[in-house]
């Protein structure tokens, strides 16, 4: 793999190589002694998951903070989605989503044994193009499923437009989404529910964690049930739900990642100021959009890599920045419609999907997280600038 490459850009990136494997992500860690004390609590009271206290405590901590009243925690984010998906009766048939995910927004839909159809994307927003949105519903279309790719808004005026117009559910995959702010308003409360993942390599973390956000106290009910078997009383089963339950130990970690989530999107601004700076001049290299009415979250730091004008192409950057000791993920290539379990329906053939197919094949997600060292930042648009004198010049 690594055969082709001119000895030059080796060069170049030995001498900005780190003295520490630099991750794309790295979880900001509460101190151990915080954590410990509500463990000790956790270990008097005896109560361990089930709507405990520290459960109670965080969910409405998270829907103050979010500004999304009509939240419920989840033991994970994909579980949130199949809930979801069973609350809003969205069954037996086709959804509208994008390829250009993580594999859990598809696998969901399969998993309620619903048929993904996917539809290209914008090249701006990389979200759903709603202008091929309306081409790809047919007369089995339950639902449309974007999404917020990034923490960056998909076109929600005119999803729900096309949403209405068609008389289908739009939910929303808001993995990325936590503390943006789109006109003021928690973007994961825009549709008819949103799923939230607070997995560990995501800004706020409960380490495997997740949640659901919905319009109203009424279905937040209902999603409660669902989380927790359909069970209503000790003798009551009213729905057929599932074990989405966030436990204790969860919860605790939550409540403690909250309390500095304030300053990790702070040094994360930071960070991607020095990005721009280092980056924004080079040629072949286009950042991430920055939409109007948006309070951003700096989850990612996606760069486009076009190979003509930067002199190489994304996949060999990548295999740079790894000699350097850095690692950035192509987050997210390959598109789902490219995995051997959907490259065979209608809508996954690569034709029809140019604009998916091509970010898939220019983006890397620079390292951003709250410790990452500014100098580490420098060396990856240095080493970034460095390659691209040297492969445009070649
Ligand atoms: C876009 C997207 N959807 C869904 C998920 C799944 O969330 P979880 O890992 O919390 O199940 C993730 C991340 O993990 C994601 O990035």
């Amino acid at each position: 793999m690594e055969r082709g490459l001119p000895k030059a850009y080796e060069e170049i990136a030995r001498a900005h190589a780190r003295p520490e494997r630099v991750y794309v992500t790295r979880p900001a860690m509460p101190s151990l002694e915080s954590f410990q004390a509500h463990v000790a609590g956790i270990w008097e009271r005896r109560w361990l998951t089930n709507a405990g206290r520290l459960h109670g405590e965080l969910e409405g901590r998270l829907a103050e903070y979010l500004g999304a009243p009509h939240l419920s925690l989840f033991c994970n984010g994909t579980i949130a989605l199949l809930a979801a998906l069973r609350l809003l009766k969205i069954e037996g048939g086709e959804v509208v989503t994008t390829p250009f995910t993580f594999p859990a927004t598809a696998h969901a839909l399969t998993w309620m044994g619903l048929r993904p159809v996917f539809c290209d994307i914008d090249p701006v927003t990389l979200n759903l193009d709603p202008g091929r949105i309306e081409a790809a519903i047919t007369p089995e279309t339950r639902a449309i499923l974007p999404v917020h790719v990034y923490g960056i808004p998909c076109d929600v005026d005119a999803i729900q437009g096309i949403a209405d117009r068609r008389g289908i559910r739009v939910l929303y995959d808001a993995a990325h989404t936590f503390g943006a702010r789109f006109r003021g308003r928690a973007l994961a409360a825009y549709g008819d529910a949103a799923m939230l993942s607070f997995h560990a390599t995501k800004l706020f973390s409960t380490i495997e964690g997740g949640a659901l956000v919905v319009p109203d106290a009424a279905r937040k009910r209902e999603v409660d049930l669902l989380k927790n078997f359909g069970i209503v009383d000790a003798e009551t089963v009213a729905v057929p739900g599932i074990n989405g339950k966030m436990n204790e130990f969860q919860a605790a970690f939550g409540l403690l990642h909250l309390e500095q989530v304030d300053r990790e999107i702070a040094a994360r601004r930071a960070i991607a100021q020095v990005y721009r700076d280092g980056l924004g001049e080079v040629p072949g290299i286009t950042l991430p959009s920055e939409p109007a009415d948006l309070e951003q979250n700096y989850a990612y730091f996606p760069i486009f890599v076009d190979p003509a004008a930067f002199g190489m192409s994304r996949d060999d950057l990548h295999r740079c920045m790894l000699w350097a000791n850095i690692e950035p993920r192509k987050y997210f290539h390959p598109l789902c419609s490219r995995y051997p379990c959907y490259r065979e329906l209608p809508s996954a053939r690569p034709e029809l999907l140019p604009v998916a197919e091509r970010a898939a094949e220019r983006v890397l997600c620079l390292p951003v997280y709250s410790e990452l060292p500014l100098d580490a930042v420098r060396d990856v648009c240095a080493l970034t600038r460095e390659l691209q004198e040297a492969a445009g010049a070649g």
